[in-house]
């Protein structure tokens, strides 16, 4: 096996750990949909980043796999509650956890899933316990207060470019620089390298996630595999909203949706998007998208170790900015 690993080497190797992760004991009810989720694949972007980050620094990246699982875990779980508070109905071209069994379900299956994942966070070595679990339990803090924010925001109509910015550096980008810290963090890897592969992961989250803003918008829900326009109906607060309520041709119509309670939900989603398309703020979007991915790469170019050891990191970097699901 080559020392270092291809991406599709890393996500083999993610694919079989997360296979290994099955639960069948009892009461089958609480498990089942953990298992159910878990089985539905997803990118697994952030145990890559665990895997790939600890690959910089080693050639046997076993060591990373405790925070791989832990962190692809601990998101799956988000899934389940994120997917609840959001009213989504799919995930990975199927039913979410609280459609196909209920809410009750999605809560408390979601509650096991977060002890499951600190049980695999624990299995790293104890050099590194207290570090990795510090950081995993900072992460996931700023995750529950990014998604209160997104809650929040959708009954706001005041929200600013910034504290968007940093609501979804708290629900999303944080655990991906919390994976990539880890991983070269029981790598054994030196404080300015972990903060660089930290700030790789922050840029690159952000960008993540405008992108996922505008995948909900413009994404093709076959390979997407969530339902489009979900983000509209809510009236989340995302950039392209933010955007267009600041825009005095546009305001008074969207204030006229989003003040609506009863509606034909294809109807609102083409009028807001005909407003997005109207002030070209897809390509504003895609423009701060880029901004955020050439800082993450800035970031990672500076990481000390060789290039070519960096090159997977690189081109995954580079596939999440360009991806359509
Ligand atoms: C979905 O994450 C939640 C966001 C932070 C946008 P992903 O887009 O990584 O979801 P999967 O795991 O690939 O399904
Ligand atoms: C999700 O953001 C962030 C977390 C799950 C913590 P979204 O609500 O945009 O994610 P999707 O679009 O449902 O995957
Ligand atoms: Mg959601
Ligand atoms: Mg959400
Ligand atoms: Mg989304």
């Amino acid at each position: 096996m080559s020392p270092l690993y291809s991406l599709e080497e890393i996500l083999d190797i993610v694919n079989t750990q997360i296979k290994g992760i099955r639960f069948t004991q009892k009461p089958a009810s609480l498990f089942e949909p953990i298992n159910y989720i878990l089985s539905l694949g997803g990118k697994r972007i952030r145990p890559a980043l665990a895997l790939m980050a600890c690959n910089l620094y080693r050639n046997n990246i076993a060591a990373a796999i405790p925070v791989a699982m832990g962190v692809e875990v601990f998101h799956n779980f988000t899934l389940l509650h994120d997917d609840l508070m959001d009213r989504a109905d799919q995930r990975r071209g199927k039913p979410t956890v609280h459609v196909k069994w209920s809410d009750n379900t999605a809560i408390l299956s979601g509650d096991a899933m977060l002890i499951e994942a600190y049980k695999e966070i624990c299995k790293v070595d104890r050099r590194y316990l207290e570090p990795v679990l510090n950081l995993f339990s900072v992460t996931a803090s700023e995750i529950c207060c990014g998604q209160q924010y997104d809650m929040e925001f959708e009954k706001r109509m005041d929200v600013t470019i910034p504290e968007y910015l940093e609501m979804i550096r708290l629900k999303t980008a944080v655990l991906l620089g919390c994976a990539l810290k880890e991983g070269a963090m029981v790598a054994g890897a030196f404080e300015d390298d972990m903060k660089l592969l930290y700030d790789f992961g922050i840029n690159m989250g952000l960008a993540f996630q405008l992108k996922d803003d505008l995948l909900d918008v413009y994404g093709n829900p076959e390979t997407f595999g969530k339902k489009t326009g979900g983000d509209i109906l809510c009236n989340k607060k995302t950039f392209l909203l933010i955007n267009a309520l600041a825009d005095p041709t546009a305001k008074d119509e969207l204030y006229s949706w989003i003040e609506k309670k009863e509606f034909d939900e294809a109807e609102k989603i083409a009028a807001v998007t005909a407003i997005y398309d109207r002030l070209g703020l897809r390509a504003k979007s895609e423009e701060l998208i880029r901004e955020y991915y050439d800082k993450s790469v800035a970031c990672l170019g500076k990481v000390s170790v060789s290039d070519d050891r960096k090159e997977v990191l690189f081109a995954l970097a580079e596939d999440l900015i360009n991806r359509n699901v």
